[in-house]
Protein backbone atom coordinates (compact mmCIF):
# COMPACT_ATOMS: atom_id res chain seq x y z
CA UNK A 1 0.00 0.00 0.00
CA UNK A 2 1.29 3.34 -0.99
CA UNK A 3 2.25 5.39 1.96
CA UNK A 4 -0.50 7.90 3.25
CA UNK A 5 0.24 11.11 3.75
CA UNK A 6 -1.44 13.42 6.38
CA UNK A 7 -0.93 17.63 6.38
CA UNK A 8 -3.08 20.11 8.33
CA UNK A 9 -3.96 23.58 8.38
CA UNK A 10 -5.44 26.14 11.41
CA UNK A 11 -8.58 27.67 9.63
CA UNK A 12 -7.75 31.40 10.31
CA UNK A 13 -8.87 33.31 7.10
CA UNK A 14 -8.36 33.02 3.77
CA UNK A 15 -4.73 31.84 2.18
CA UNK A 16 -2.54 33.51 0.10
CA UNK A 17 -0.19 33.06 -2.58
CA UNK A 18 2.62 32.10 -0.18
CA UNK A 19 0.88 29.41 1.11
CA UNK A 20 0.72 28.08 -2.36
CA UNK A 21 3.68 27.80 -3.61
CA UNK A 22 4.88 26.75 0.18
CA UNK A 23 2.88 24.16 0.16
CA UNK A 24 -0.62 24.37 -1.78
CA UNK A 25 0.83 23.39 -5.11
CA UNK A 26 3.01 20.21 -4.02
CA UNK A 27 -0.67 19.30 -2.28
CA UNK A 28 -2.41 19.28 -5.74
CA UNK A 29 0.73 16.81 -7.57
CA UNK A 30 0.83 14.52 -3.78
CA UNK A 31 -2.95 13.98 -4.54
CA UNK A 32 -2.51 12.04 -7.59
CA UNK A 33 0.05 9.69 -5.77
CA UNK A 34 -0.87 8.84 -2.66
CA UNK A 35 -3.86 8.61 -0.20
CA UNK A 36 -4.15 11.73 0.89
CA UNK A 37 -5.31 13.77 4.61
CA UNK A 38 -6.06 16.99 4.85
CA UNK A 39 -6.82 18.24 8.28
CA UNK A 40 -8.68 21.22 9.40
CA UNK A 41 -7.21 22.08 12.79
CA UNK A 42 -10.17 23.88 14.01
CA UNK A 43 -9.10 23.02 17.63
CA UNK A 44 -5.25 23.84 17.46
CA UNK A 45 -7.27 27.57 16.72
CA UNK A 46 -7.66 27.52 20.19
CA UNK A 47 -4.51 26.78 21.35
CA UNK A 48 -3.11 30.60 20.89
CA UNK A 49 -6.39 32.42 21.50
CA UNK A 50 -9.54 31.06 22.84
CA UNK A 51 -11.34 34.14 21.77
CA UNK A 52 -11.30 32.97 18.19
CA UNK A 53 -13.68 30.17 18.19
CA UNK A 54 -16.18 32.71 17.02
CA UNK A 55 -14.46 32.93 13.87
CA UNK A 56 -13.21 29.29 13.18
CA UNK A 57 -16.65 28.50 11.55
CA UNK A 58 -16.32 30.81 8.54
CA UNK A 59 -12.55 30.33 8.54
CA UNK A 60 -13.14 26.70 7.79
CA UNK A 61 -15.37 27.11 4.88
CA UNK A 62 -13.32 29.62 3.15
CA UNK A 63 -10.35 27.15 3.36
CA UNK A 64 -12.21 24.45 1.67
CA UNK A 65 -13.07 27.06 -0.92
CA UNK A 66 -9.31 28.10 -1.20
CA UNK A 67 -9.15 23.89 -1.20
CA UNK A 68 -10.92 23.65 -4.10
CA UNK A 69 -9.58 27.04 -6.21
CA UNK A 70 -6.24 25.58 -6.10
CA UNK A 71 -7.59 22.46 -7.46
CA UNK A 72 -7.71 19.81 -4.64
CA UNK A 73 -9.94 17.14 -5.51
CA UNK A 74 -12.53 15.46 -3.54
CA UNK A 75 -12.30 12.38 -4.76
CA UNK A 76 -8.65 12.01 -4.22
CA UNK A 77 -8.38 14.08 -0.75
CA UNK A 78 -10.06 12.86 2.45
CA UNK A 79 -10.70 16.71 4.38
CA UNK A 80 -11.28 16.17 7.83
CA UNK A 81 -12.41 18.14 10.47
CA UNK A 82 -10.09 18.30 13.68
CA UNK A 83 -13.04 18.47 16.03
CA UNK A 84 -15.17 16.19 14.50
CA UNK A 85 -12.84 13.28 15.46
CA UNK A 86 -12.94 12.49 19.64
CA UNK A 87 -10.84 9.35 18.96
CA UNK A 88 -7.97 12.53 18.50
CA UNK A 89 -8.53 13.77 21.89
CA UNK A 90 -8.27 10.28 23.60
CA UNK A 91 -5.09 9.38 21.77
CA UNK A 92 -4.00 12.56 22.74
CA UNK A 93 -4.84 11.73 26.21
CA UNK A 94 -2.51 8.58 26.29
CA UNK A 95 0.53 10.15 24.66
CA UNK A 96 0.33 12.77 27.74
CA UNK A 97 1.57 9.99 29.72
CA UNK A 98 4.68 9.15 27.95
CA UNK A 99 5.77 12.88 27.37
CA UNK A 100 7.46 15.32 30.15
CA UNK A 101 6.41 19.13 30.30
CA UNK A 102 10.75 19.90 30.03
CA UNK A 103 10.87 17.74 26.57
CA UNK A 104 7.76 19.97 24.82
CA UNK A 105 9.49 22.87 26.38
CA UNK A 106 12.26 22.38 24.96
CA UNK A 107 11.09 21.89 21.35
CA UNK A 108 12.05 25.04 19.51
CA UNK A 109 8.99 25.83 17.66
CA UNK A 110 7.26 26.07 21.02
CA UNK A 111 9.83 28.45 22.26
CA UNK A 112 9.51 30.53 19.57
CA UNK A 113 5.70 30.54 19.20
CA UNK A 114 5.29 31.15 22.88
CA UNK A 115 6.95 33.96 22.63
CA UNK A 116 5.56 35.20 19.74
CA UNK A 117 1.74 34.02 20.56
CA UNK A 118 1.20 33.75 24.08
CA UNK A 119 4.00 36.29 25.34
CA UNK A 120 5.21 33.31 27.45
CA UNK A 121 1.85 32.75 28.81
CA UNK A 122 0.72 29.48 27.71
CA UNK A 123 -1.97 27.74 28.44
CA UNK A 124 -2.30 24.12 28.93
CA UNK A 125 -3.95 23.62 24.74
CA UNK A 126 -0.97 25.26 23.61
CA UNK A 127 1.80 23.38 25.47
CA UNK A 128 -0.23 19.76 24.29
CA UNK A 129 -0.68 21.02 20.76
CA UNK A 130 2.90 18.81 19.66
CA UNK A 131 0.89 15.67 21.43
CA UNK A 132 -2.06 16.40 19.81
CA UNK A 133 -0.74 16.92 16.10
CA UNK A 134 1.16 13.76 16.99
CA UNK A 135 -2.41 11.65 17.25
CA UNK A 136 -3.18 13.63 13.98
CA UNK A 137 -0.65 12.06 12.54
CA UNK A 138 -0.71 8.73 13.99
CA UNK A 139 -4.46 7.86 14.62
CA UNK A 140 -4.62 8.02 10.62
CA UNK A 141 -1.19 5.57 10.29
CA UNK A 142 0.02 8.49 7.93
CA UNK A 143 3.91 8.38 7.73
CA UNK A 144 4.35 11.62 5.16
CA UNK A 145 3.82 14.74 6.17
CA UNK A 146 4.16 17.92 4.28
CA UNK A 147 4.79 20.81 6.31
CA UNK A 148 6.87 24.25 6.68
CA UNK A 149 10.27 24.28 7.88
CA UNK A 150 8.83 25.33 11.23
CA UNK A 151 6.75 22.34 12.13
CA UNK A 152 9.66 20.04 11.47
CA UNK A 153 11.36 19.68 15.14
CA UNK A 154 6.85 18.92 16.22
CA UNK A 155 7.70 16.02 13.61
CA UNK A 156 10.98 15.34 15.26
CA UNK A 157 9.08 15.23 18.73
CA UNK A 158 6.34 13.30 17.60
CA UNK A 159 9.10 10.13 16.17
CA UNK A 160 10.51 10.45 19.83
CA UNK A 161 6.91 10.18 21.08
CA UNK A 162 5.77 7.24 19.01
CA UNK A 163 9.11 5.46 18.99
CA UNK A 164 8.59 5.59 23.33
CA UNK A 165 4.88 4.48 22.93
CA UNK A 166 5.71 1.26 20.95
CA UNK A 167 8.76 1.13 23.43
CA UNK A 168 6.39 1.16 26.45
CA UNK A 169 3.83 -1.30 25.03
CA UNK A 170 5.97 -3.73 23.59
CA UNK A 171 4.46 -2.89 19.92
CA UNK A 172 5.63 -1.72 16.44
CA UNK A 173 2.00 -0.26 16.00
CA UNK A 174 3.31 3.06 14.84
CA UNK A 175 5.26 3.85 12.12
CA UNK A 176 8.17 6.39 11.81
CA UNK A 177 6.79 9.68 10.39
CA UNK A 178 8.92 11.87 7.53
CA UNK A 179 8.50 15.08 7.06
CA UNK A 180 7.91 16.18 3.14
CA UNK A 181 9.67 19.78 2.95
CA UNK A 182 8.67 22.13 -0.42
CA UNK A 183 11.29 22.90 -2.45
CA UNK A 184 9.86 26.72 -2.73
CA UNK A 185 11.01 28.96 0.19
CA UNK A 186 9.01 30.95 1.53
CA UNK A 187 7.42 34.05 -0.73
CA UNK A 188 8.08 37.71 0.27
CA UNK A 189 5.26 39.95 1.23
CA UNK A 190 4.89 42.97 -0.97
CA UNK A 191 6.82 45.20 1.50
CA UNK A 192 9.67 43.25 0.47
CA UNK A 193 10.74 43.01 4.45
CA UNK A 194 9.37 40.01 5.43
CA UNK A 195 7.45 36.46 4.36
CA UNK A 196 4.39 36.99 3.28
CA UNK A 197 1.39 36.57 6.05
CA UNK A 198 -1.93 38.13 6.73
CA UNK A 199 -1.06 39.62 10.13
CA UNK A 200 1.41 41.93 8.32
CA UNK A 201 -1.15 43.28 5.58
CA UNK A 202 1.47 42.16 2.75
CA UNK A 203 -0.26 38.94 1.37
CA UNK A 204 -2.19 38.50 -2.03
CA UNK A 205 -5.35 36.49 -1.52
CA UNK A 206 -6.00 33.58 -3.99
CA UNK A 207 -8.77 34.81 -4.46
CA UNK A 208 -8.15 38.37 -4.54
CA UNK A 209 -10.18 39.95 -7.91
CA UNK A 210 -8.32 41.85 -10.52
CA UNK A 211 -8.14 45.06 -9.40
CA UNK A 212 -7.40 44.09 -6.34
CA UNK A 213 -4.12 42.02 -8.07
CA UNK A 214 -3.58 44.86 -10.15
CA UNK A 215 -3.16 46.94 -7.08
CA UNK A 216 -1.35 45.20 -4.66
CA UNK A 217 1.27 44.72 -7.92
CA UNK A 218 1.71 48.15 -8.25
CA UNK A 219 2.00 48.38 -4.45
CA UNK A 220 5.35 46.22 -4.56
CA UNK A 221 8.64 46.98 -3.38
CA UNK A 222 10.97 47.19 -6.33
CA UNK A 223 14.39 48.87 -5.64
CA UNK A 224 14.69 52.15 -4.00
CA UNK A 225 17.44 53.05 -5.79
CA UNK A 226 15.98 52.08 -9.59
CA UNK A 227 14.48 55.70 -9.88
CA UNK A 228 14.80 56.19 -13.30
CA UNK A 229 13.75 53.16 -16.17
CA UNK A 230 17.38 53.42 -17.38
CA UNK A 231 19.52 53.36 -14.09
CA UNK A 232 21.02 49.99 -12.71
CA UNK A 233 19.01 47.79 -10.68
CA UNK A 234 18.85 45.42 -8.29
CA UNK A 235 16.97 41.95 -8.59
CA UNK A 236 17.70 40.94 -5.43
CA UNK A 237 14.85 41.69 -2.26
CA UNK A 238 13.23 42.75 -5.44
CA UNK A 239 9.89 41.48 -4.55
CA UNK A 240 8.77 41.65 -8.60
CA UNK A 241 11.17 39.61 -9.42
CA UNK A 242 10.72 37.32 -6.26
CA UNK A 243 7.17 36.83 -7.62
CA UNK A 244 8.85 35.75 -11.01
CA UNK A 245 10.98 33.12 -10.18
CA UNK A 246 8.07 31.63 -8.03
CA UNK A 247 5.24 31.93 -10.99
CA UNK A 248 6.96 32.70 -14.10
CA UNK A 249 7.74 29.60 -15.81
CA UNK A 250 9.98 30.75 -19.18
CA UNK A 251 13.25 31.01 -17.08
CA UNK A 252 15.43 31.40 -19.66
CA UNK A 253 13.17 34.99 -20.22
CA UNK A 254 13.43 35.52 -16.78
CA UNK A 255 17.35 35.49 -16.63
CA UNK A 256 17.31 37.68 -19.64
CA UNK A 257 14.70 40.04 -18.06
CA UNK A 258 17.21 40.24 -14.48
CA UNK A 259 19.92 40.86 -16.86
CA UNK A 260 18.25 43.49 -18.48
CA UNK A 261 17.34 45.11 -14.68
CA UNK A 262 20.72 45.34 -13.82
CA UNK A 263 22.18 46.78 -16.14
CA UNK A 264 19.82 49.22 -16.62
CA UNK A 265 17.00 50.16 -18.90
CA UNK A 266 13.99 47.93 -17.81
CA UNK A 267 11.26 50.07 -16.23
CA UNK A 268 9.20 48.51 -12.52
CA UNK A 269 6.56 49.34 -14.95
CA UNK A 270 7.28 46.49 -17.85
CA UNK A 271 8.45 43.90 -14.87
CA UNK A 272 5.44 44.67 -13.15
CA UNK A 273 2.56 44.18 -16.22
CA UNK A 274 4.69 40.94 -16.55
CA UNK A 275 3.79 40.04 -13.28
CA UNK A 276 0.07 40.66 -13.60
CA UNK A 277 0.12 38.67 -16.49
CA UNK A 278 1.26 35.62 -14.98
CA UNK A 279 -0.61 35.59 -12.27
CA UNK A 280 -4.21 37.25 -13.39
CA UNK A 281 -4.85 33.33 -14.97
CA UNK A 282 -3.87 31.89 -12.55
CA UNK A 283 -5.54 33.56 -9.78
CA UNK A 284 -8.96 33.18 -12.57
CA UNK A 285 -7.88 29.52 -12.61
CA UNK A 286 -8.20 29.69 -8.76
CA UNK A 287 -11.07 31.72 -8.67
CA UNK A 288 -12.96 29.22 -11.45
CA UNK A 289 -12.15 26.46 -9.67
CA UNK A 290 -14.44 27.15 -6.84
CA UNK A 291 -17.06 29.02 -8.65
CA UNK A 292 -19.31 26.05 -8.94
CA UNK A 293 -19.43 25.34 -5.26
CA UNK A 294 -22.16 26.13 -2.98
CA UNK A 295 -21.15 26.56 0.89
CA UNK A 296 -23.45 23.91 1.07
CA UNK A 297 -21.21 21.75 -1.50
CA UNK A 298 -18.25 22.64 0.97
CA UNK A 299 -19.80 21.39 3.84
CA UNK A 300 -20.89 18.29 1.89
CA UNK A 301 -17.22 17.49 0.89
CA UNK A 302 -15.81 18.14 4.51
CA UNK A 303 -18.80 15.85 6.17
CA UNK A 304 -18.07 13.05 3.59
CA UNK A 305 -14.33 13.30 4.37
CA UNK A 306 -15.01 13.70 8.14
CA UNK A 307 -16.84 11.02 8.17
CA UNK A 308 -14.41 8.12 6.39
CA UNK A 309 -12.36 9.48 8.66
CA UNK A 310 -14.37 9.21 11.66
CA UNK A 311 -14.71 5.48 10.64
CA UNK A 312 -11.02 4.53 10.39
CA UNK A 313 -10.23 6.47 13.45
CA UNK A 314 -12.67 3.92 15.51
CA UNK A 315 -11.69 1.03 14.16
CA UNK A 316 -7.49 2.17 15.01
CA UNK A 317 -8.10 3.63 18.13
CA UNK A 318 -9.80 0.02 19.27
CA UNK A 319 -6.57 -1.55 17.94
CA UNK A 320 -4.52 0.81 19.63
CA UNK A 321 -6.38 0.83 22.76
CA UNK A 322 -6.00 -3.08 22.61
CA UNK A 323 -2.67 -2.42 22.33
CA UNK A 324 -2.39 -0.47 26.11
CA UNK A 325 -4.89 -2.68 27.81
CA UNK A 326 -3.87 -6.02 26.66
N1 LIG B 1 0.30 22.92 13.07
C1 LIG B 1 -0.03 22.96 11.69
C2 LIG B 1 0.01 24.41 11.23
O1 LIG B 1 -0.18 25.29 12.02
C3 LIG B 1 -1.40 22.40 11.41
C4 LIG B 1 -1.53 20.94 11.72
C5 LIG B 1 -2.35 20.39 12.65
C6 LIG B 1 -0.84 19.87 11.11
N2 LIG B 1 -2.24 19.05 12.67
C7 LIG B 1 -1.31 18.69 11.74
C8 LIG B 1 0.12 19.79 10.12
C9 LIG B 1 -0.81 17.44 11.39
C10 LIG B 1 0.60 18.55 9.76
C11 LIG B 1 0.16 17.38 10.39
O2 LIG B 1 0.18 24.65 10.06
Amino acid sequence: MAPIILTGDRPTGALHLGHYAGSLAQRVILQEQHPIFVLIADTQVLNNDVTKAQHVKAHTLALMRDYMAVGLKPEKVTFVLQSAVSELFELSSYFANIVSLAQIQRIPTIKKENSLYNQGQANMGFLNYPIAQSADIALFGATLVPVGEDQVPILEFGNDLLARFNHHFSTSYFERITPILSSTPRLMGLDGKQKMSKSLNNAIYLRDDEKTLKKKINLMYTDSNHLNISDPGCVEGNVVFDFLEAFYEDKKHLEELKKHYRQGGLGDGQTKSLLFNVLNPLLNKFRENCLSYTDSDLYDILHTGTQQAQKLAKQRMQEIRDIIFK
